[in-house]
């Protein structure tokens, strides 16, 4: 099965609330995208509303219909809007105010769980698919097949940032191991965070990979080649 692309359209938004106009709309983008070979078009709505809004979601899903991934906090407000706007699937993150982009996996330790797991069935019973974005990390994915969740996300960030060769195979090392335990568990597997064109390839290659989320590095491509060709060129890759 070839892996599938997500591309993350959140940049395109970015640039558009620079300057408050309509220009770059996010859903012009992600018909762009879908026409170059995008699988899936993911959006983060923030709780700060910083890139991707309300109304983005909707026009989004009255444009698509469909192919709709959005990665949100687990809070209620979140949980509502997703109740609402009835995305093809959601992946759950952490999310704090200050940060540039997520920062890493969610904590699936101590009484966090219990929260995650109530929003897991909510969105379940309703019929949107549900991933966990997770660090690569044996006791997450146990914790993520016991709540419920039918798909993990894990985290590249470690990877795609490691510093030299050795440790970027070690990264890669984990998230291979990572993905054994999710087969045995018999979770579906996604990655994403920090991939670029020379890393997302590895991960790709990995077996059981079933997607990969990018958002930067194909828009800051598409910034020199246009966003049709940043696309085709990564989906080609993987
Ligand atoms: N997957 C998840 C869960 C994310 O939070 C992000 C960042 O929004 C991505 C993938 C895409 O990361 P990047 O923009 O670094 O490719």
């Amino acid at each position: 099965m070839p892996v599938k692309l997500g591309v993350n359209i959140d940049h395109i938004a970015t640039l558009r609330q620079a300057r408050g106009i309509g220009a770059p709309d996010p859903v012009a983008a992600a018909q762009a995208c879908l026409a170059a070979g995008a699988d899936l078009i993911v959006c983060h709505l923030r709780q700060d509303r910083r890139h991707i809004q309300d109304d983005d979601l909707f026009r989004l899903k009255k444009s698509l219909g469909g192919h709709i991934h959005l990665e949100m906090a687990c809070v209620p407000e979140m949980e509502k809007i997703a109740l609402k706007a009835r995305p093809d699937s959601v992946c759950l993150v952490p999310e704090s105010p200050n940060e540039l982009t997520t920062q890493g996996g969610l904590s699936l330790a101590g009484p966090g769980a219990g929260r995650v797991e109530k929003i897991v069935k909510s969105l379940s019973r309703a019929g949107i698919g549900v991933s966990l974005f997770v660090d690569p990390d044996a006791q997450a994915l146990r914790t993520a097949h016991k709540i419920g969740a039918d798909t993990v996300e894990l985290c590249t960030k470690a990877y795609a940032e490691a510093g030299g060769a050795g440790r970027q195979a070690q990264e890669l090392e984990n998230i291979h191991v990572a993905c054994l335990l999710a087969r045995e568990l018999k979770l579906h597997i996604h990655s994403g965070h920090g991939l670029d064109y020379r890393s997302a390839p590895p991960v790709a290659r990995i077996d059981g990979m079933e997607c990969l989320n990018i958002g930067f590095s194909i828009i800051a491509r598409a910034v020199f080649t246009g966003l049709e060709k940043a696309v085709a060129d990564m989906k080609k890759l993987i």
